[in-house]
């Protein structure tokens, strides 16, 4: 059994990231400058950002995060939204998911310059994902390619099984590992809340993507065996013996299912480190685009 271990794989494209950086600063041009707007006080979505302010300062970006209240209106954020669009210094930028109720989520996507938006959640990038073009694939599922790619794991051809139809991670999963190429050209199975017979499909999986949140859910029952197993489920269970009041864990009882599987992520130190790897790489894309063109 092999763990596919995001945290080594994302150092390692953080470290590929910073010597390209380190180059661009000794031909003296600009570096990449990712900016992050985050509404409300989720500790979560706090604790995410942070994580992609930090990796920024690693890798020798710039950042800028931008904060603002809870009470946030859709106007006052599509006013940020517009500065951030205009402002030639800012490569790219994301707008931290889920938004306070008060705000449509998708009419803010839209409102995002599709060259710059690096989580590639505009429906213009989603659209040309699902159509082969050169996009900004969303950070998540193109983490996973890359785990599967630098770990050789084959799927052309296999069985993939896609838990969750999220638009951040189950529905744009579902549509790259059905892409030509690799890592693609499987023969993917989206499944929802409305599956029937879950355990039948996901047995007869060669690589199970599980994206629902719902801690333990995939069961070694549910599992045939070498079976390839990505785990993208992160929730905070309160536990009062932990400093910091909760612990991490994914959608996978890993004990069980990583006896039978061939290929597996942990939780965490699997794909949430992936994530935050590939908004780097999306962003450095980003400024490659804006230099070429002369910006
Ligand atoms: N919330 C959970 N995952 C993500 C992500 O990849 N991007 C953004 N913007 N919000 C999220």
């Amino acid at each position: 059994m092999t763990i596919l271990d995001g945290k080594k794989t994302s150092n390692d494209i953080k470290n590929e990231i910073t010597a390209i950086v380190d180059e661009m600063k000794a031909n003296g041009e600009k570096v990449p400058h990712l900016a992050a707007v985050i509404v409300g006080n989720d500790g979560a979505s706090l604790t995410y950002v942070g994580s992609k302010v930090r990796a920024c300062e690693r890798v020798g970006f710039e950042s800028t995060m931008v904060r603002l209240p809870n009470t946030t209106s859709e106007t006052e954020l599509l006013r940020e939204i517009k500065k951030l669009n205009d402002n030639p210094d800012i490569d790219g930028f994301i707008v931290q998911l889920p938004l306070p109720e008060q705000i449509d989520t998708q009419k803010v996507l839209m409102n995002i310059d599709p060259d710059k938006d690096v989580d590639g959640f505009h429906p213009t990038n989603f659209g040309r994902m699902a159509l082969d073009m050169s996009t900004f694939i969303p950070a998540t599922p193109f983490g996973i390619l890359e785990l599967l790619d630098r770990y050789d794991v084959a799927t052309k051809g296999k069985h993939t099984v896609v838990i969750g139809r999220s638009h951040i991670v189950g529905r744009p999963m579902s549509i790259l590992m059905g892409r030509r190429g690799f890592p693609g050209n499987s023969t993917v199975t989206l499944t929802h809340s409305h599956t029937k017979n879950i355990t039948q499909i996901t047995s007869q999986a060669d690589i199970i993507i599980t994206a629902l949140g719902v801690p333990g859910f995939l069961k070694a029952e549910m599992v045939k065996d070498d079976a390839v197993i990505i785990d993208v489920g992160i929730t905070r269970v309160p536990d009062e013996t932990k400093e910091r009041g909760y612990y991490i864990t994914g959608d996978v009882d890993f004990e069980n299912v990583s006896k039978k599987a061939s290929h597996i992520t942990p939780v965490p130190g699997g794909v949430g480190p992936m994530t935050i790897a590939m908004l780097l790489k999306n962003t450095l894309l980003a400024r490659e685009r804006h230099r070429v063109a002369g910006k």
